[in-house]
């Protein structure tokens, strides 16, 4: 039997091929790569779908939180409120810019920030809060903003697994100051390399933005301020046009592939399927189950001799990678966290991913685990 992959891409490609060569043979011919035609109308198009004031295009989505960082004066001595939870880049780039990444709890339902625990790490050095939308799942916003207006702290969402996701019918990354994005291959938006964006609804800060990703040039060789070089290129704007025009069709069939799999897997023993707020809608990035009594290993390795890739996203929460072990953070500290890199499981999927492999995924799962 075919194995059936965590990802497939190449499906994805094939069903829009003649349209993407097409496009990128087109910006061949132009031989215009930098902040040209393609980089200008996808942002565009991106303030549309997302509803927000200004997109502004970058290299990474590592980049769109260190420019939203530096865009709001983020350096030494300051602090930033990061989930443990989460890929590296969301604490990484706060430690690029000189501040100090303090690591929060989370809320085991969502894998997400949990709203209640936050007011405990902030300090007078505390600067701004970074909720990451995890595996496409929006952050309890609400509470959050509260405490930001509350406490005069920044927002930065980091939005780069949620490209679509709303919450209380907005989009994720438009509800705080500065909402970063990443086109890594494998996100709901994929460029063909890396790629990133951040959005605001700020017109000052969209500008500092649009300064601060090439060179703090307001015209060619005047440079307003210290800048770096973090652009999209004009490949990758071509691909990401061509697939944001999808991206609503895509996140549909991912939202019922995760029901399918929520049914089929409900009375399953020691599963638990992911949570959703009742208000926001998850876009499935991933789709990560539980798997109590430390039997997920176990499960990880029945599935992957009966032909189903699966992936632990994450394996060990932040607090205690070796990069932070200088924070003396120790086990015990953010249980929910911990607990959850113990349990977590990531099944395939993607928009082409049929009902057949689906069910064929939960039925491996059913027969391991039992009822
Ligand atoms: C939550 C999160 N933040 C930040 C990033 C960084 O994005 P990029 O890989 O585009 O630099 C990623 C992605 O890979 C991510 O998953």
């Amino acid at each position: 039997m075919e194995r059936i992959p965590l990802l497939d891409l190449k499906a994805q490609y094939r069903s829009l091929k003649s349209q993407i060569d097409q496009a990128v043979l087109a910006v061949l011919e132009s031989q215009r790569f930098i902040l040209g035609p393609n980089v200008k109308a996808f942002e565009q198009e991106a303030e549309q779908f997302l509803g927000t004031r200004h997109v502004i295009a970058c290299a990474s989505g590592s980049d769109a939180l260190e420019l939203a960082l530096r865009a709001l004066g983020i350096g030494s001595k300051h602090e930033v409120v990061v989930p443990a939870f989460t890929f590296a880049a969301s604490a990484m780039q706060v430690s690029r810019v000189g501040a100090e990444p303090v690591f929060a709890d989370i809320e085991p339902d969502t894998f997400n920030l949990d709203p209640m625990r936050l007011s405990q790490h902030l300090t007078s050095r505390t600067k701004a809060m970074m909720p990451v939308h995890l595996f496409g799942c929006p952050v309890d916003m609400e509470p959050v903003l509260a405490l930001a207006k509350q406490r005069e702290l920044y927002i930065i969402e980091d939005a780069a697994q949620a490209i679509g996701a709303t919450y209380h019918g907005a989009a994720v990354g438009t509800l705080g100051h500065i909402g970063c994005f990443s086109f890594y291959p494998s996100k709901n938006l994929g460029a063909y390399g890396d790629g990133g964006m951040l959005v605001t609804n700020d017109d000052v800060l969209a500008d500092e933005l649009r300064l601060l990703r090439n060179h703090g040039q307001t015209d060619r060789y005047t440079s307003e301020t210290i800048g770096t070089n973090s652009r999209l290129d004009e490949i990758q704007a071509a691909v990401l046009r061509i697939k944001l025009q999808h991206l609503r069709a895509w996140t549909t069939a991912r939202r019922s592939i995760a029901r399918r799999y929520n049914e089929l897997l409900r009375d399953v023993k020691d599963v638990r399927a992911p949570g959703e707020l009742p208000h926001a809608e998850h876009v499935f990035y991933v789709y990560t189950i539980r798997v109590k009594n430390r039997r997920r290993d176990a499960l990880r390795q029945y599935l992957d001799q009966r032909g189903i890739d699966t992936s632990v996203y994450y394996p060990v929460p932040l607090h205690l990678q070796r990069a932070y072990l200088y924070q003396e953070r120790k086990r015990g500290d953010l249980p929910e966290c911990e607990q959850a890199c113990e349990e977590v499981l990531s099944l395939p999927i993607y928009p082409e991913l049929t009902d057949a492999q689906v069910e064929r995924i939960a039925g491996e799962i059913t027969s391991f685990l039992g009822k």
